[in-house]
């Protein structure tokens, strides 16, 4: 989908196949719209009189507008009893997402938004221009690829170009298009490979799609270390949690190199268990095909990868993936074996569902030869997050507190949002083992916390994040399906440390 900036004074001089026109509850047309023919601005006054409209939040109106007009269509986009200080941000995404799902129900391929008036609270044009181009990227995803019947349907609408009637310079806003859309096209990657089936996304799909992205890109590198090179780096926990299954565990390593050659990079480190059934400790049978999604930080460092290369910010960033089945079978790691860390720490596995912590532990360390700036870990890692947390936040643990700041702070700007939990020293406790220098799991309370706990012990000798994705990266019920998320948040992210070095 493309986006554009269409700077003119004279509304009547555009064709199009459709014009948004947003309208406030009980109150007439402003702005830009007031060039709109008379015409038509007498045909949505009727509308509003008659109560055909009333211009309430996010509700649409799709007119056919007569043969002779230059533009085919008008929908109307009821913005709500509209306070001085603008729409909240939440109204603004219904309002954008619900004008995008009625574009789509038109053969229109291009449409023209009317949005110069639209204010929202502490938020400028460019982030509203950021907002909607990422939306309108998100919403235009729809997986096909397992399906025979719907695999033609291509996406009509093509173009989106915002109209500005005033001076504005229209360079920044069509920056900020470019960007919205670049996360837009990082969080579909995300989806995508969130939402195919633990038979077709395995570790070695996951590595192949890696290569692939790296082949696009020059500025991208791929390596993927295979099993033996994990066993010979001595990633006891990693490979105890593979022990099970036929399909090969891959590490892979993604190396973008837009800063210099000797800076530092940002590590980001995904969760990549393609499915998880729990292993010997085998999880209850219902739902537990939502466990393909067990990748889905890995799939967010893939999206957030594939953005970060179409934006091509001024820093290093590495991707570091650590993938794997979790399958029972004789070859399985049993509750009570203990293993070796490549950092040297033995664990004592008293629950083989807890494996997400067990293949991140090796990943963590094998980070440290990048001497990393920060490392973020992304994982959907325990069922107690979704307790806690349910499915609108993310959480963030971190070792600094200034690097949690940054991470929320992304979160607040991008509105995929986080929260800041808890590391603290009290909770540590709970992994004492009495054959090994810690066990994998910490008991009923504050799961999220504990699983926590046992990665920071991996990860004390630079600044780390984790973020505990359970509940956000994906839905259950009718919309089945990942979210693309947490692509956004880590990509603000990245891109305030690349203007800020
Ligand atoms: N992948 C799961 C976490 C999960 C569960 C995510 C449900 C989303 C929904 C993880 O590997 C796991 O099984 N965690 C266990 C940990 C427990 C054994 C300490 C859990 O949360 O039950
Ligand atoms: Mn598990
Ligand atoms: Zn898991």
């Amino acid at each position: 989908m493309d986006f554009n900036v269409k700077t003119t004074k004279d509304l009547s001089s555009i064709r199009s196949d459709c014009f948004v026109i947003p309208l406030c509850e009980g109150k007439t047309l402003k702005g830009c719209a007031t060039q709109l023919d008379k015409t038509l601005q007498t045909l949505i006054k009727n509308l509003q009189k008659n109560g055909d409209f009333t211009g309430k939040c996010a509700s649409t109106l799709l007119l056919h507008l007569p043969p002779e007009s230059q533009v085919k269509r008008a929908l109307l986009i009821g913005i709500g009893k509209t306070e001085k200080s603008g729409l909240s941000v939440s109204d603004y995404r219904k309002i954008v997402q619900n004008l995008l799902i009625a574009l789509q129900k038109t053969p229109a391929k291009e449409a023209v938004l009317l949005f110069e008036d639209i204010q929202v609270t502490d938020r400028d044009s460019y982030w509203q221009y950021q907002q909607l181009a990422m939306l309108a990227i998100d919403q235009s995803y729809k997986y096909t690829k397992t399906k025979t019947e719907q695999k033609e349907k291509t996406q009509r609408l093509a173009k989106l170009s915002m109209i500005r009637t005033g001076s504005q310079q229209s360079a920044p806003l069509k920056k900020a298009l470019s960007i919205g859309s670049a996360i837009g096209l990082g969080m579909n990657t995300a989806k995508q490979l969130g939402n195919l089936p633990g038979n077709i996304c395995t570790p070695s799909y996951l590595a192949s799609q890696a290569r692939a992205l790296a082949k696009q890109h020059p500025s991208l590198h791929t390596k993927v270390l295979e099993e033996k090179q994990m066993k010979d780096l001595g990633m006891g926990a990693l490979l105890s949690v593979t022990a099970g299954t036929e399909q090969p565990a891959k590490l892979i390593i993604m190396e973008y190199k837009g800063g210099g050659k000797s800076d530092n990079p940002y590590v980001l480190v995904g969760k990549g268990i393609t499915f998880d059934s729990g292993g010997i400790s085998l999880k209850p049978g219902p739902k537990m095909d939502e466990m393909k999604y067990d990748m889905c930080g890995a799939a967010s460092v893939m999206g957030c990868m594939t953005t970060i290369t179409e934006l091509k910010p001024k820093i290093n960033v590495t991707a570091i993936i650590a993938s794997a089945e979790n399958l029972p079978s004789g070859k399985a790691t049993k509750p009570g074996d203990i293993v070796t860390s490549m950092a040297g720490k033995t664990i004592e596995v008293l629950n083989t569902d807890a494996e997400g912590r067990l293949v991140l532990c090796d990943a963590l360390s094998y980070a440290e030869r990048y001497k990393p700036k920060a490392v973020i870990d992304i994982a959907t890692l325990t069922g107690a997050c979704v307790v806690a947390l349910g499915k609108h936040a993310t959480a963030v643990y971190s070792n600094r507190d200034d690097l949690a700041a940054q991470l929320l702070n992304a979160g607040e700007t991008s509105y995929d949002r986080a929260w800041h939990m808890p590391l603290w020293e009290e909770y540590q406790k709970q992994l004492d083992s009495n054959f090994a220098d810690i066990a994998n799991v910490g008991g009923p309370e504050g799961g999220s916390i504990t699983a926590a706990c046992f990665l920071s012990r991996f990860a004390d000798s630079y600044p780390w994040a984790h973020l505990d994705i359970a509940g956000t990266a994906w839905l259950s019920g009718a919309q089945k399906g990942a979210t693309g998320r947490p692509v956004a948040l880590l990509a603000h992210y990245l891109l305030e440390r690349a203007k800020s070095s």
